[in-house]
C-alpha cells in the first residue's frame, strides 16, 4: 500500500544518513501510482546503494508473501493504510487482479497465518482474523497484514488519522497492538495542519513486534510489567521551514534529534511538544473494558474479568482528567449502566425524505397540516393526527436544555395499522390511508433517490424494503399480531427512540445534553439517547450532572474528533462516560438545578453551571483541592482538546517559511 513511495523514500534517505544499505519492497495496487513508486525507488536505490522492488498488485493476493517476503521476515513495515471499503475497490479498479471482496481478504490473512514461522501464534491470530467486523474498512485487515509481516523484534510504523483508534471496529487493532507488539511511541498532531487535505489530526504509531514466546501468552495471563508507551503531542508552533519539530530541535537534523529524544527512557516535554507516558497496565485495562464482551476476545485465549474491572465497563481514567482533579489515584466512578440507564441511538427511518414531514400551519379538527419533503414535491397536505408523531431531528429544534413540545415541527409518518386502499385486500385489520396521503405514498413508491449513478426506488432502499412483512393470517383473531406491513410501515418504536435525555452525535463544540419532553418525543438518529430509569437518580438530576464541566471534559476524551473540528459521540462511547459516585444528599440539590436548567430556554448560565460543578466536583476532588482550581484545569483541558481537533492556523507555519 505504498502509494507513490513517500514513506519508503523518506526511510531510504534516513538509511543513507545512517550509512545503511537495505532491501526496499513496495506493493501498490494502482498501476499509475505503482509506476511512480517504481521510478522513485529505482532512484533511491541508485543514490543510496539499496536494492528495491515495486510490485504492482493487490497486497492481499495469494502467493505474494512467500520466499524472502514471507510473514514474519520484515525488519520494518511502514504505511498509511487505505480506508476504502472493499466494494468501492472492486467497482472502481479495472484490472481483473485488483478485484477483491471481503471474503478474499479474510482468506488471504488466513493463508498468511498458516505460513507463520511459529505455529504457536496461529490460534490467537485465527481468532482475530475470523473475529474482525465485516463493517470495518480496509484499514483493519491492512493493519493485520502489516503486523503479520514484521519479524520478531522488527518495527511496525503506521500513519493513521487520530479518530481511527476510537472507532468501534478498530478496537480489535488495539488488542493486536498489545498482544503482538510492544507499543513504543505514539506521535500525535495537536490541531490539524500536517496534511493539506486532512480533516482530522494525524497520529504515528510505532511498535516493536514481540517474540512468539512472548506473544503466545494471552494478555490476561501476562505478569505485571512496568513498560510504558510515550505519547508526544506536537503543536503547530514546533515547526519551522525544515521540519515539523524544527523549532524544538534546533540542530542540523531535527527529525533525528526528535526520534532520539522520543526513544529515551523519560523524555521531558519541550516548548511545543507535550509528553505523557501511559503504563502498559492502563492500556490493557482500556482494551479489556472495550473488548471483553467480544467473541474473538475469548477465542484469543483471554478471560474477560480482570480484578477491579469485574462489574465495570469503564476504562481507566485518562491521566489528564485525573490530574485536573488534583488526584494521585482515580476517584470512585460509575457508569450509566450501573445507575440503571441505558444508551442507544435515536430513530433511523431508512428514508427521511418519505417518513419525515414538517408541521405547516394551523391544525384542523383531527388532522394536522404538514409539508412533505422537496423530494416528494414539497406539498402541504392534511394528515390525521394519529398518523403523525412529533420528532426532534436537529440540535436547532431545541434552543435550551429541554425539548419544548410546542416548538418541535418535525413529524414522523407512522402508518402502522394502515395501508393503501389497493393493499387492504382481505386484511381487514388494516385501515385505508386517506386519499391525499395515499397519493403521496404512491408518488414515493415511484420516486428514486441516491447519487446519479446509483438511484434506487424508495421502496427498494435497503433499510426500507425490510419494513415489508406478510401477514400471519390470524390478524382477525389476534389484532395487531402478525399484521401485514408494507414498505411504508415503520417498525414499532423502541425505548431508545423516545429516551429521557439525548446528545448530538456530532458536536461542533463540547457536547451539551438535552432533556426530552414529557411524555417523551421521538428522537432522530442524529442523537445518542439515554433511556431507562434509575433508582438513585432522576432524569432531571442526570441532566444537571451531564452538563457539568466534569462530564463535558470527559466527553472530549471518549468521543471521536472529526473533520472540521467536530466531536462525534456515539452510543458505544457514551457507555464509557465516567460518572461520579454522588452521595444521596447530593440528589435533591442536583434535581433542583436540573429543573432550573430545563426551564432556562436559551442562554447557558455560568451561575447555574458553577452550582452544578460544586456538587459534582465535590464528589471527585480530594480534600486538599479547591473546586475553583480543579474547574479551571478542566476548562483549559476542554479548550485544549477543542483546539487539538481543529485546523491549526496556517500563519504559524507560513511565518516560519518566510524566515
Ligand atoms: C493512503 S495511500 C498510501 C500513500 C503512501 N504512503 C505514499 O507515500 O504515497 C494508500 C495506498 O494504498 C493503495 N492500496 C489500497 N488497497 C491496496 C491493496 N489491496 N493492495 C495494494 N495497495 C493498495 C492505494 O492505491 C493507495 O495508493
Amino acid at each position: 500500500m505504498a502509494g507513490h513511495g513517500d514513506l519508503l523514500d523518506a526511510a531510504a534517505l534516513r538509511c543513507n544518513s545512517m550509512g545503511l544499505s537495505v532491501q526496499l519492497s513496495a506493493v501498490e495496487i494502482d498501476p499509475p501510482t505503482a509506476e511512480l513508486a517504481r521510478r522513485r525507488l529505482r532512484l533511491c536505490a541508485e543514490v543510496g546503494g539499496h536494492a528495491a522492488e515495486t510490485i504492482e498488485t493487490n497486497a492481499f493476493k495469494p502467493g505474494l508473501w512467500t520466499g524472502e517476503r514471507s510473514p514474519g521476515s520484515f525488519d520494518l513495515v511502514i504505511t498509511n493504510p487505505p480506508y476504502v471499503r472493499y466494494q468501492e475497490h472492486s467497482s472502481t479498479r479495472g484490472a481483473r487482479e485488483s478485484r477483491f471482496e471481503a471474503g478474499d481478504i479474510r482468506a488471504a490473512l488466513r493463508e498468511l497465518v498458516r505460513m507463520l514461522p511459529d505455529r504457536n501464534e496461529a490460534q490467537a491470530w485465527s481468532a482475530l482474523i475470523e473475529g474482525y467486523s465485516g463493517l470495518a474498512d480496509l484499514s483493519v485487515p491492512c493493519w493485520m497484514l502489516c503486523s503479520l509481516l514484521v519479524r520478531p523484534g522488527g518495527i511496525l510504523a503506521l500513519v493513521v488519522p487520530q479518530t481511527w483508534m476510537n472507532r468501534e471496529y478498530a478496537k480489535i487493532i488495539q488488542y493486536v497492538q498489545l498482544r503482538f507488539f510492544e507499543p513504543l511511541v505514539v506521535v500525535e498532531e495537536h490541531g490539524v495542519g500536517w496534511f493539506e487535505d486532512a480533516l482530522v489530526p494525524t497520529t504515528l504509531v510505532v511498535s516493536r513486534r514481540l517474540s512468539t514466546h512472548e506473544s503466545i501468552v494471552p494478555l490476561s495471563s501476562r505478569p505485571e510489567t512496568t513498560c510504558t508507551t510515550t505519547i508526544a503531542a506536537i503543536r503547530a508552533a514546533a515547526a519551522d521551514s525544515r521540519s515539523l519539530v524544527g523549532r524544538d530541535f534546533a540542530g542540523p537534523d531535527p527529525d533525528a534529534a526528535f526520534a532520539q529524544w522520543l526513544l529515551a527512557p523519560s523524555p521531558e516535554s519541550t516548548d511545543h511538544i507535550t509528553v505523557r507516558r501511559v503504563p502498559w497496565a492502563e492500556q490493557w485495562q482500556a482494551v479489556s473494558a472495550r473488548c471483553r464482551h467480544d467473541h474473538w476476545f475469548r477465542a484469543a485465549g483471554e478471560y474477560a474479568l480482570q480484578p477491579g474491572l469485574a462489574n465495570s465497563s469503564l476504562a481507566p481514567l485518562p491521566a489528564p482528567l485525573q490530574t485536573a482533579l488534583g488526584r494521585e489515584t482515580a476517584p470512585a466512578l460509575t457508569t450509566f449502566e450501573a445507575l440503571g440507564f441505558q444508551i442507544g441511538q435515536g430513530l433511523r427511518t431508512g428514508c427521511n425524505q418519505f417518513f419525515y414531514m414538517e408541521a405547516a400551519g394551523p391544525d384542523s379538527a383531527g388532522g394536522q397540516h404538514v409539508r412533505a419533503s422537496d423530494t416528494l414535491g414539497g406539498r402541504t397536505l392534511c394528515v390525521p393526527d394519529e398518523l403523525l408523531k412529533p420528532v426532534v431531528r436537529r440540535q436547532s429544534d431545541v434552543p435550551g436544555f429541554a425539548v419544548q413540545a410546542g416548538a418541535v415541527l418535525g413529524r414522523v409518518l407512522d402508518l402502522r395499522g394502515w395501508c393503501l386502499p389497493e393493499h387492504c385486500g382481505a386484511a381487514a385489520a388494516l385501515r385505508p390511508i386517506p386519499a391525499a396521503l395515499a397519493d403521496l405514498v404512491r408518488r414515493a413508491s415511484q420516486t428514486t433517490i441516491g447519487p446519479p449513478e446509483r438511484r434506487v426506488l424508495i421502496p427498494e432502499l435497503s433499510a426500507v424494503k425490510t419494513n415489508s412483512r406478510a401477514g400471519s393470517g390470524n390478524e382477525r383473531l389476534f389484532p395487531g399480531v402478525g399484521t401485514p406491513r408494507h414498505w411504508y410501515t415503520l417498525p414499532d418504536f423502541a425505548p431508545r427512540h423516545h429516551p429521557s435525555l439525548f446528545v448530538a452525535r456530532v458536536n461542533s463544540g463540547t457536547p451539551w445534553f438535552i432533556l426530552n419532553a414529557q411524555p417523551p418525543m421521538l428522537i432522530d438518529a442524529n442523537f445518542s439517547t439515554i433511556y431507562g430509569s434509575s433508582r438513585v437518580m432522576s432524569s432531571i438530576a442526570l441532566l444537571a450532572l451531564l452538563n457539568s464541566t466534569w462530564c463535558r471534559a470527559c466527553t472530549e476524551f471518549i468521543g471521536t474528533p472529526m473533520g472540521g473540528g467536530a466531536l462525534k459521540l456515539e452510543a458505544t462511547q457514551l457507555r464509557h462516560l465516567p460518572l461520579p459516585v454522588l452521595p444521596p444528599e447530593a440528589m435533591s440539590p442536583l434535581q433542583m438545578l436540573g429543573e432550573q436548567l430545563a426551564t432556562s430556554t436559551t442562554s447557558r448560565s455560568e451561575e447555574l453551571t458553577l452550582a452544578i460543578d460544586r456538587i459534582v466536583l465535590g464528589a471527585l476532588i480530594p480534600a486538599s483541592e479547591t473546586v475553583e482550581a480543579s474547574l479551571s484545569r478542566l476548562r483549559s483541558l476542554i479548550a485544549d482538546r477543542c483546539a487539538q481537533r481543529s485546523r491549526a492556523p496556517r500563519e504559524a507555519v507560513l511565518f516560519d517559511h518566510a524566515d
